[in-house]
């Protein structure tokens, strides 16, 4: 049992960043958080007013040279997520880094080689594999109790739910795309993670952008501007092929014509089926030539696997990590080929070798 202490510091005092990040962090005995940094001086003293954090930053540079740290967390707009991690991680600390992992699987695969190089460790902040629905489904699957998993469908979709429209989130210079890179990449994420990861065979879909002349499908709290820049998608739906024959259907939207927002996924397997939608797990199966429904009563106020706890447990006793930072490019991997599907408007391939894109004819 080691009592040492990470030193954390947190890159990036946006809306994102206490909620998920410093409060979980500052929280975990085995860590000591000592600097923030925003571009934005005032966000990051605002955090360190509240959390007693004495080092306080405008440029990360500064703050990785003077601070001796060992754990960031990246908390940036997507396009500094490559940058700052990269930085972090060749000046020898361990980087946390929210979703998506970079705008782009060359970026992605930029990041995970300066990690190799390292030889530190890099999350991506998946948080929707740590509830602990997601964690007992992996385990019931991986016990081979839903058999081989050949279908899921995977969706999240808001009726006014546009993290601000005119932001850095609806630029694709700074986002690398709307809702796909923005909500698409935890529910794709789960339901791929849910199979096991299969290599993708092909990918096809359409991207849409019918709700960028209006503030009023913004989310609630989330200020725009009406002048911004917004020239990324509102809604994604797409199919997958999988190598192994199995397949995924998906639809993602930050605006669109439904009374209720939603999120599922949904697993069709030989010997069972599973769904969590809106929170909510259950399992269907056959017993005694009967069909059956199973809700587990999961504990709510006992956390089966703690994200933080985990990334903090494996730096110290150097253990893997769940998500591996591969899954990361593995998720970049195919969204980059569904924007380029999209694009085309037909089914694209991935190339076995080098991933590069095959259109089919
Ligand atoms: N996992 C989740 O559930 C979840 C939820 C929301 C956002 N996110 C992700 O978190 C990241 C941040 O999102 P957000 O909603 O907090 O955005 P935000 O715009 O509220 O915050 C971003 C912060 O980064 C700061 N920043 C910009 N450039 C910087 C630089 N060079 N150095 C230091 N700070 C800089 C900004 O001033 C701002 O305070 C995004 O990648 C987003 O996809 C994840």
């Amino acid at each position: 049992m080691t009592t040492k202490k990470l030193r954390y510091g947190l890159i990036g005092a946006g809306s994102n960043a206490e909620r998920k990040h410093l409060s979980n962090y500052a929280s975990l005995p085995n860590v000591e958080v000592v600097a923030i940094c925003d571009i934005n001086i005032e966000s990051a003293r605002r955090l360190a007013g509240k959390y007693g954090i004495k080092g306080v930053y405008s440029n990360y540079m500064e703050m990785l040279n003077n601070e001796e740290l060992d754990l960031v967390s990246v908390c940036t707009p997507n396009f500094l997520h490559a940058e700052i991690s990269i930085h972090a991680l060749l000046s020898s600390v361990n980087v946390h880094c929210e979703k998506p992992l970079a705008m782009n699987a060359n970026e992605a695969k930029r990041i995970v080689e300066a990690r190799n190089k390292s030889g530190k460790k890099l999350m991506v902040g998946l948080n929707n594999r740590f509830t602990n629905e997601a964690v007992f489904l992996k385990r019931f699957i991986d016990e081979g109790h839903l058999g081989d998993i050949y279908h899921a469908k995977a969706g999240w979709k808001r009726r006014s739910g546009i993290p601000g429209r005119g932001t850095w989130f609806t630029n694709k210079e700074y986002s690398g795309g709307g809702v796909m890179i923005d909500l698409g990449v935890h529910y794709l994420d789960l339901a791929l993670f849910l199979m096991g990861n299969p290599e993708p065979h092909y990918i096809t879909g359409s991207t849409y952008q019918n709700f960028d002349q209006t503030t009023t499908r913004n989310r609630n709290g989330y200020k725009g501007d009406p002048n911004g820049v917004f020239n990324v998608e509102d809604s994604a739906i797409g199919f997958i092929g999988l190598e192994n024959k199995s397949t995924v259907d998906f639809e993602f939207s930050w605006a669109s014509n439904i009374e209720n927002d939603m999120t599922y996924i949904e697993l069709l397997g030989s010997k069972g089926g599973a769904s969590i939608i809106n929170g909510e797990l259950k399992i269907y199966s056959e017993i005694l030539d009967t069909c059956i429904d199973i809700t587990p009563k999961l504990n709510s106020n006992i956390k089966l696997l703690n994200e933080f706890e985990h990334f903090v447990h494996a730096i110290l006793y150097n253990e893997e990590l769940i998500p591996p930072a591969e899954h990361g490019v593995y998720m970049m991997d195919i969204i980059d080929h569904f924007y380029e599907a999209s694009r085309l408007q037909k089914p694209v391939l991935f190339d076995e070798s080098n991933k590069k894109t095959l259109v089919l004819s």
